[in-house]
């Protein structure tokens, strides 16, 4: 019965020609407002996100995230550069673009008057999905809310709601399905839910886009990471590519006087200061580097007391990628 959930995104073309790329974004500015207080949230953006897979879109508060993905649902107009939705342009072909995505906002707006029955009628009815056609059960049945069908929203865990969402998400049975935060200020238990259906939508053929800010649910989610920061991407790689560039070895060096600024020879060598008596240093895995550190810190006159390491994460890099944020 879900089974014919993925019928759509093969057919949707109504070819069997699949485009490579779910979503394909090209040098994306957008300017909101005017003049003074005119504001660039996104910096000509390129993107490509692979048909088939579950994406994350990274970044801190105000990065541009929301701006791109209502972008893509059409919801909020571009300033210039392109984007397509399964190959069909947000612009030129705005409907075509809206019949493949559906979006779960990070708002829990749902009208509390609704039963999720007439909520998901009304935006079948909304996309031109004729009667015939609406698989309302079928899709309660898919988020596990069935047995909620003619209760009204009000009376729905917030939990519920955050399923309802999805589910009128996929109404019209889009190729593309984005979830924007969807897990902020929710509790474990529904995060796996939440999650345990993205994996079942994703296993039907569904790709996923989805931001957030748990780093370790993009690393244990998502097969491609991108990270955004102030309109501009600052990483874009599989989640695998992403980890092991970041196999590099933080050394953090205790010394027995730490002189600020550093001795000048010290300066060739990527080593911060971050305590009174505490360095760190970013070295590659494996090249030696770690070695040449230390020797030219006790070349500079240093006594190093003790040594650790941190194996950088992708959280990790996520700070250091973002951190002048905190800084301003
Ligand atoms: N409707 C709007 N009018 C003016 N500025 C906006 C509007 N929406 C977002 N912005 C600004 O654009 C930037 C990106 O916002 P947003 O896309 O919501 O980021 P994110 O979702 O990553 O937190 C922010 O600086 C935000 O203040
Ligand atoms: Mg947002």
């Amino acid at each position: 019965m879900v089974q014919s959930l993925i019928d759509s995104p093969a057919n949707l073309n109504g070819s069997d020609q699949l485009p490579d790329h779910a979503v394909e974004v090209r040098n994306l500015v957008k300017v909101y407002g005017h003049g003074e207080t005119s504001k660039l949230a996104l910096k000509g953006l390129n993107l490509d996100i692979p048909r088939g897979s579950i994406f994350g879109l990274l970044g801190p508060n105000g990065a541009g995230k929301s701006t791109l993905i209502n972008i893509m649902a059409g919801l909020v107009l571009k300033t210039s550069g392109s984007v397509s939705v399964w190959g069909r342009d947000v612009t030129s072909d705005p409907r075509g673009a809206k019949a493949a995505i559906g979006v779960v906002p990070q708002e829990l707006n749902l009208d509390p008057f609704f039963t999720p029955r007439e909520l998901l009628d009304v935006q079948a009815g909304m996309f031109g999905v004729p009667r015939a056609q609406r698989r309302t059960m079928e899709i309660l049945e898919m988020v596990g809310l069935a047995d909620k069908a003619d209760a009204y929203a009000r009376a729905l865990s917030g939990g519920m709601r955050r399923r309802l969402l999805v589910a009128k998400a996929m109404v019209h049975s889009p190729p593309v399905l984005v979830l924007d935060e969807p897990t902020a200020g929710v509790d474990v238990e529904l995060r796996r839910q939440l999650w345990e259906q993205v994996l079942l939508l994703n296993a039907r053929g569904v790709t996923i886009l989805l931001t957030t800010h748990y780093l370790e649910e993009a690393e244990q989610l998502c097969d491609r990471i991108a990270i955004i920061d102030q309109g501009q991407l600052l990483a874009c790689d599989t989640k695998d590519n992403l980890l092991n560039k970041l196999e590099s070895k933080r050394l953090v060096i205790t010394v027995e006087y730490l002189p600020n600024p550093l001795p000048e020879p010290l300066s060739k060598f990527q080593i911060r200061i971050v305590g009174p008596d505490q360095l760190e240093a970013d070295c590659a895995h494996g090249d030696g580097s770690a070695m040449a550190v230390l020797d030219g810190i006790r070349a500079a006159g240093l006594t190093i007391r003790d040594i650790s390491t941190q194996e950088a994460g992708l959280e990790d890099l996520f700070l250091r990628l973002t951190s002048h944020k905190e800084s301003t």
